[in-house]
């Protein structure tokens, strides 16, 4: 049996805390899979009796280390639980305990405890060891289910290694329908109230009404209004037909907006005031007309269960409903409460709460405590329904909650203090261009301070009520590129402010006019380039507005701004100003929507006034250390990568492949190539095979015409080859550059020749940066590289190796820039920047096996293309362990002790890439 859980307001929500990432210099073992998590989790099931043994076994199948394990069950100062007698807790890890009244009961007292806010474990778990009952703090989900059936609900939790839930929320029933019925709402208005968006305020009244239904509807499902108390007013006094509903609406609206109950109609006097701007009346605001069938939807929209909403994933779905095109996504929402938070806990929660911890048993350290977070803003410059604005507000609620507990604890006056929560919406602020969205975002943060106010009341027994509303909120409507952030927040330099969110990014393909209007208006006067992509308008604004204070940011952004050329553009410009990053996740994935389920490759980049802290990178789920985090987020000095004629590590030179510029003439497909050699087999001698990234990467065989300034001449005695040179020669002359034309008179060869009768390796210009390798190829003397690839010449296997292990693919991905979702290989940049130690025949050797290997796994597979070997989860297990050994053996080249992470690699390069720029450079003076 397995039960969802619900807490008492309702919600599924986000708890407080983080599955914070490993420490690199943890003791690790090597990452598991899903299957082998698995395998180890089914010998826990089915026991005839368990014991405290279970918990440390179920850390065990999930890959803890078993030195930290043995440490947590010797009672070592790792277990930080309150009650070791009963309880087992990790910071950061676990809250466990084992209990002989009810698991569900204990667990919802456990999870809002002080304990658990100090520590922050990412599961909560209670047990009587025939139920277990947990929940996931991070994204909030709950399950319960008999112990012996651990096997069935082994996914749960596999956050522990460090396999992150896509929290896909289609089955969030409440968000879903709710959001779907309210489209059937908007629908069936629009068709009764025709020309009602072009109306001078028609869309904004219209985003208001939603707003306005979206309150009422949570307000009395809890305990805000009585129960049902505005669908039952709507049912009772308004006619079926709904001619005069939107009177009635527009009559409710008003009374809301009412202070005393005697100035409102009789019939609607129970309706309490609720002000806080919502409801604020407004001359040139209206209420759309009813039908008979949008009068029904609206009783059975207030029938639904209203309380289970998620104000941060709704506000969302809300939106979707009402944008034109958008409404296809519905219900495809994943939440992105991990996404969100890997911005709010390094920048300042995991501050908070170490705080909290060191002060845990002093009520002067807590009250400074509680004085330090009542004064935090929060900012978000493109806050859209306001995700990270209410994520940021619920994790702050949290820890008071937290704290006064303790304060409690410790001194049992000072619960009573507070009538009123001192973390103020008024702190948190955003600006947002779309009008709907800053309406939802207003609505959602309130929502969220009434289920954060409802969690006070479960814990300290006190009703905060939510209205009248006396905060207004600080999400403000408009354009932030043109809008001065700090009239919106004003920044007096000394005040805690965070600035957090993901900005919106659009490829400049996909940029307006305005936008790019948008763009020169904030680059003016600073000397930046109109290449830099829309979001760097945000880290540039944001840059100007924490610098020389004491806030911070962080942005979640496309990772291309810390990639190839988008880095040289914009990282000097943010040192320029004496900034820092204290931290920064590199790329993972931001999957919104199942429909577009590839989703984005974002990092996190933090931006602060230099200090003194410990610098963190963030790869998956390790935390590095790192002295300085450069513009690549990689631990190195601040320098950037700029092009380079030669290579610097005495590598063959590198070059585009060969250009036909032939209008389709001299290359030849498969099948008129072989009719070709049918026909004549002469044509053999004028022929070689021929091959670009695509050709290479999807397996199609070409050919290309061939021929010398020697032959040519002969060739075109065979009929079809003198066809096709005349193609070339008519195209070329109907050329308006000069430089083709004046290629017509050599009719028979290629534009650019490159090719050199020689082994050669191709490197794909372009390709998926979903893949683990890019697919590069080693070719024989007689293949043509064409110019949609890199080609070296001369090339040995061990220059094959080398360019398809991890450590170029590092290189790669930090220098190279992006297309879309592609990686863009550049000769200047990336391949004669690769700085490459010397290297002994021996080693030169063994990378040759290596090399030669993978090229014989890819034989035996070659009934596959290689964009299916190369798929990542298709990638064949013998193809994988090949380039693994080239991965390891390359490894060992640049560090004695190998490497566990990306970072780790880079960071080994960056120091290299200087050193030897350095040593050339001095090497020039010297000259
Ligand atoms: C990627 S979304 C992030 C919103 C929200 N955090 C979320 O996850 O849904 C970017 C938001 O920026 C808003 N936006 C785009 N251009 C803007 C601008 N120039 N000024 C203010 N907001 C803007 C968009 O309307 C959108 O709501």
């Amino acid at each position: 049996m397995t039960r969802k859980i619900m807490n008492h307001s309702g919600c599924e929500d986000a708890q407080p805390a983080s599955a914070r990432p490993r420490r690199i210099n943890e003791r690790t073992m090597a990452k598991l899979n899903l299957k082998a998590v698995e395998e180890r989790v089914a010998p826990l099931a089915g026991r005839e009796s368990y014991d405290r043994e279970f918990i440390f076994d179920l850390l065990l199948a999930y890959g803890k280390p078993k030195g930290n394990v043995t440490r947590l069950k010797n009672g070592t100062s790792l277990n930080v639980a309150a009650d070791p007698s009963r309880e087992v807790a990790q910071k950061n890890v676990v809250y466990f305990r084992e209990t002989n009244g009810d698991p569900l009961a204990e667990l919802e007292e456990l999870r809002i405890s002080a304990s658990v806010v100090r520590y922050g474990p990412r599961f909560v778990i209670v047990t009587d060891y025939d139920e277990v009952v947990a929940i996931d703090t991070q994204v909030g989900e709950t399950i319960g289910f008999d112990i012996r059936d651990i096997d069935k609900h082994y996914t749960f939790f596999l956050p522990w290694a460090g396999m992150e839930k896509a929290q896909y929320v289609a089955e969030k029933i409440a968000d879903v329908k709710a959001a779907e019925r309210m489209g059937k709402l908007f629908d069936e208005l629009m068709a009764a109230n025709p020309g009602l968006l072009e109306q001078p305020n028609g869309r904004h009244s219209l985003n208001v009404f939603f707003t306005r239904l979206l309150f009422c509807f949570f307000a009395e499902d809890t305990e805000i209004f009585d129960g049902s108390q505005f669908t039952n007013a709507v049912g009772s006094h308004t006619q079926v037909d709904g001619s005069d509903a939107a009177d009635f609406l527009r009559d409710v609206f008003l009374a809301l907006d009412t202070e005393l109950a005697e100035d409102k109609p009789h019939h609607l006097a129970a309706f309490p005031y609720v002000n806080g701007r919502l409801f604020t009346v407004t001359d040139d605001e209206f209420v759309p007309e009813f039908t008979k069938s949008a009068r029904q939807l609206l009783i059975e929209l207030g029938n639904l269960v209203w309380r289970e909403i998620n104000p941060d994933i709704f506000g969302s779905m809300f939106q979707a409903i009402v944008t034109p095109g958008k409404r296809a996504d519905l219900g495809q929402h994943y939440t992105s409460v991990p996404n969100i938070l890997k911005t709010i806990e390094p920048l300042f929660m995991d501050e908070l709460r170490d705080q909290f911890d060191a002060g845990f048993d002093s009520v002067k350290k807590l009250g400074a405590l509680l004085d330090r977070i009542s004064e935090i803003k929060v900012f978000d410059p493109a806050c859209g329904s306001g995700n990270f604005l209410i994520i940021a507000y619920k994790e702050l609620r949290r820890l008071e909650h937290g704290i006064l507990e303790r304060l409690f604890e410790l001194d049992s006056k000072h619960q009573m203090l507070y009538a009123e929560s001192r973390i103020n919406i008024e702190n948190f602020y955003g600006i947002e261009i779309d009008d709907f969205a800053v309406e939802v975002a207003i609505l959602s943060i309130w929502i969220a301070k009434h289920q954060m106010n409802t969690e006070f009341k479960e814990k300290f027994k006190l009703s905060i009520p939510l209205i009248p509303l006396r905060e207004t909120g600080q999400v403000k409507a408009g354009n932030a590129a043109r809008i001065d952030w700090t009239q919106v927040c004003p920044n007096d330099g000394q005040s805690e402010i965070y600035l957090i969110g993901n900005p919106p990014y659009y490829g400049s393909k996909l940029q307006t006019a305005e936008q790019k209007a948008d763009y020169t208006y904030v680059i003016e006067n600073t000397g930046l380039s109109k290449n830099l992509d829309y979001i760097a308008l945000w880290f540039i604004k944001g840059a100007q507005y924490i610098r020389g204070s004491k806030s911070e940011l962080a942005f979640v952004t496309t990772n291309s701004l810390s990639q190839g050329q988008q880095v040289a553009l914009l990282f000097p410009f943010l040192v320029s100003l004496d900034l820092e990053i204290g931290y920064a996740y590199t790329s993972f994935k931001w999957t919104n929507n199942a429909k577009r389920n590839a989703g984005v490759t974002v990092s996190v980049i933090n931006l602060r006034v230099p200090r003194v802290d410990q610098k963190y990178i963030y790869a998956g789920d390790l935390q590095i250390k790192a002295t300085n985090i450069n513009g690549y987020l990689a631990d190195g000095d601040n320098f950037v990568v700029t092009d380079r004629r030669k290579p610097l590590s005495g590598l063959p030179p590198i070059s585009n492949g060969s250009m036909p510029n032939d209008g389709g003439n001299l290359l030849i497909k498969e099948p008129a190539w072989r009719d070709l050699i049918e026909r004549d087999p002469r044509s053999t001698d004028y022929t070689k095979a021929f091959t670009g990234t695509e050709e290479f990467i999807d397996g199609t065989d070409k050919y290309v015409l061939w021929l010398t300034l020697e032959n040519h001449a002969v060739a075109a005695e065979i009929p079809e080859i003198d066809r096709r040179v005349r193609g070339v020669l008519e195209h070329r002359s109907k050329s308006t550059r000069l430089a083709t034309k004046k290629l017509a008179d050599v009719p028979w060869r290629f534009a650019e020749v490159r090719y050199r009768e020689t082994n050669s390796i191709l490197i794909p210009r372009h390709s998926s940066e979903r893949r683990d390798y890019i697919p590069i190829g080693y070719l024989g003397p007689d293949t043509v590289i064409g110019d949609s690839a890199s080609a070296v010449y001369d090339a040995e296997p061990w220059v094959f190796a080398l360019l398809t292990s991890r450590v170029h693919m590092a290189w790669t991905r930090a220098v190279a820039g992006a297309l879309e979702d592609r990686i863009r290989y550049s000769n200047t940049i990336v391949y004669n920047n690769f700085p490459v130690p010397p290297l002994s025949g021996t080693v030169k050797e063994k990378l040759t096996v290596a090399a030669l290997r993978v090229l014989d796994v890819r034989e035996y597979h070659c009934e596959k293309t290689l964009a299916e070997l190369y798929d990542p989860d298709k990638m064949p297990a013998d193809l994988r362990a090949a380039h693994t050994a080239i991965d390891e053996l390359v490894d060992s080249i640049y560090s004695k002790s190998g490497y566990e992470t990306d970072e780790q690699r880079l960071s080994d390069l960056f120091g290299m890439y200087e050193a030897m720029t350095a040593a050339e450079a001095l090497k020039g003076k010297k000259k």
